[in-house]
């Protein structure tokens, strides 16, 4: 498999979830082990750019692909655009589930590209990011805190500067 952009080897052990490969096994702390049971989304990394729960895969199951985690995303001095705007909304906050939170928006933002609906998508032709559909698409990522306008701001920020980059292109 893939990860950050190079090779490692899979476990001996087959029962080791990707959460604990990528921690333990590659010391790639930054993914966080939260409720280790699919529900707040403290975990999740980029497979092929979807995102995925990463305490819920077995290491294994990704043989050949490619894992994307937030030391993969950006490094200090370098940030992705959307660590960049949670650090200016104060969407960035405690380090436990930032990295998840992160991880989860980059793929969701790609799911909506790919045009992707969700539960609360009315028109399932033209999916419009609205801040309803982000808090939906977004849910699965608990913040303890009360970070979440913070996080939908900062996303709404980076979209829009997406936008504005594609219109002047
Ligand atoms: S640690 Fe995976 S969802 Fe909580
Ligand atoms: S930012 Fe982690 S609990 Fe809110």
């Amino acid at each position: 498999m893939n990860v950050n952009g190079a090779e490692a080897s899979l476990p001996d052990d087959p029962r080791v979830s990707l959460l604990d490969m990528l921690r333990d096994h590659l010391s790639l702390p930054g993914t966080k082990k939260g409720c280790n049971q699919g529900a707040c989304g403290a975990c999740t990394v980029l497979v092929d750019g979807e995102r995925i729960l990463s305490c819920l895969a077995l290491a294994v199951q990704y043989e050949g692909r490619s894992i994307t985690t937030i030391e993969g995303l950006g490094q200090p001095g370098q940030l992705h655009p959307i660590q960049k705007a949670f650090v200016q909304h104060d969407g960035f906050q405690c380090g436990y589930c930032t990295p998840g939170q992160i991880c989860s928006a980059v793929g969701m933002l790609a799911e909506v590209e790919r045009g992707v609906p969700s539960h609360v998508t009315g028109v399932l032709e033209t999916v419009m990011l609205t801040r309803e559909e982000m808090r939906e698409r977004m849910s699965g990522n608990l913040c303890r805190c009360g970070a979440y306008n913070g996080i939908i701001d900062a996303i709404a920020d980076e979209l829009e500067a997406e936008s504005h980059a594609e219109a002047a292109q």
